[in-house]
């Protein structure tokens, strides 16, 4: 490597496209338009009063100093207990770990299994970023193609079929981001027992519990106790910008996992910490579930809605805030498509290439973190511009 030059790991890193549908919104906005977001993978609620005032309750003192690395006990204990009564498993707070968002979980899981050259299967489409830590960690990810047939999701089938030497595990993501499907019990069993056969971990990020409509996301910690768990404070707990997740590891993993927290990080944000201490109060969680039924109701609204426009479907997302939609009927490249729909009438999406590799150019991912009325606007838009497409 030359000075001036960056690692040849961070260059093989993919931008995110949907930046420049961002820049693009941003530079229509400022221009006076009215824009209608669906790009954005983010609750447009605000954090829930519980949590604040924990917060200030906390800033108020002024000593925000460091935790301990592996985060504070007593929020350890809060999410044990969380476990205890949601997924009816025991963990121990040993195994729990606060961590700057998943995002963080993500890394702390990955490097401490990942050596140089080691294999990682993962879902395709799928979240971009997992891809690339892997490589950021001196593995290679092998993107699985998923399609629409078995509900996005990866299966123990697909897992043997891909395993090589050199493969040392699977990550998933039920709810999954682009897709919102989710996998059932049995299927997280085959994978779970396929993974374990093969003697590989595996990565469950659960960040979209709770987000689940008409049904119960099921843990892989309901499964076995050999997996790694990350889920997050950003989506159902609404605190994307206090950057707060956590991790949950094997008995054997602990100890790795303890120190690359020291070292990457030090700790969690400490008035995030206190702050998510209210996130599993009785109040929080009727705030909470208020919430997610009416994201329930957007789903509704745009996934019929889509359809009569067109889009192909698979059946409804039972999770997330997401619809992948198949854009087949009208263009075989969905990033130009999704660059003119912002342009010509005002809606932002997602493009699939986000997403992966795996015919992403047929798909469009729509986000239902805005409003009834503006998602009604949004249809009402789409078709218009439909109609002169
Ligand atoms: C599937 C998935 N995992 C992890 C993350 C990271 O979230 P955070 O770091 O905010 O907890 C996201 C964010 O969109 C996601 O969609």
């Amino acid at each position: 490597m030359n000075i001036g030059q960056v690692s040849k790991r961070v260059d093989s890193i993919s931008p995110f496209y949907v930046m420049d549908i961002m820049a693009r919104a941003k530079e229509l906005e400022e221009a006076g338009r009215n824009i209608i977001h669906m790009e954005v993978g983010e609750p447009d609620f605000s954090t829930p009063k519980p949590i604040i005032d924990a917060a200030q309750r906390f800033l108020d003192i002024g000593e925000v100093h460091y935790t301990k690395a592996q985060g504070l006990p007593l929020l350890r204990d809060k999410i044990a207990n969380f476990y205890r009564q949601e997924y009816l498993v025991e963990v121990s707070p040993e195994r729990i770990f606060i961590t700057p968002g998943a995002s963080g979980a993500l890394t702390v899981a990955l490097a401490s299994l990942l050596d140089e050259g080691d294999e990682v299967l993962t879902c395709d489409p799928g979240y971009p970023c997992n891809d690339n830590i892997v490589t950021l960690f001196g593995g290679r990810a092998k993107p699985i193609a998923v399609d629409a047939s078995q509900n996005f999701q990866l299966t123990g089938a697909d897992i043997t079929q891909a395993w090589t030497p050199a493969t040392r595990g699977v990550m998933i993501a039920s709810p999954s981001n682009p897709t919102g499907t989710m996998v059932n019990r049995s299927q997280l069993d085959d994978i779970a027992q396929t993974v374990k056969k093969h003697q590989g971990f595996l990565i469950s990020d659960e960040i979209y519990h709770g987000l689940v409509y008409g049904q119960r996301a099921i843990s892989a910690l309901e499964i076995s106790d050999d997996v790694f768990v990350l889920n997050s404070f950003s989506k159902f707990f609404g605190m994307t910008g206090w950057r707060l997740g956590w991790l949950i590891v094997p008995d054997y993993a602990v100890s790795a996992a303890n120190r690359l927290m020291q070292n990457l990080y030090i700790a969690a944000p400490t008035h995030s910490q206190y702050a998510a201490l209210a996130a599993f109060s009785d109040e929080t969680r009727v705030i909470l579930n208020q919430r997610r039924d009416e994201f329930e109701c957007r789903r509704d609204m745009l996934y019929d809605g889509l359809k009569q426009l067109g889009f192909v479907l698979l059946n409804k997302p039972k999770g997330a805030f997401y619809i992948y939609a198949d854009c087949r009927a009208f263009t075989d490249d969905s990033y130009t498509f999704s660059l003119e729909l912002l342009d010509k009438a005002g809606v932002a999406t997602t493009p699939g290439k986000d997403f992966g590799i795996s015919a992403p150019e047929r798909y469009l991912r729509f986000a239902y973190t805005t409003s009834t009325e503006r998602i009604e606007e949004g249809l009402r838009r789409i078709k218009a511009f439909l109609a002169g497409w």
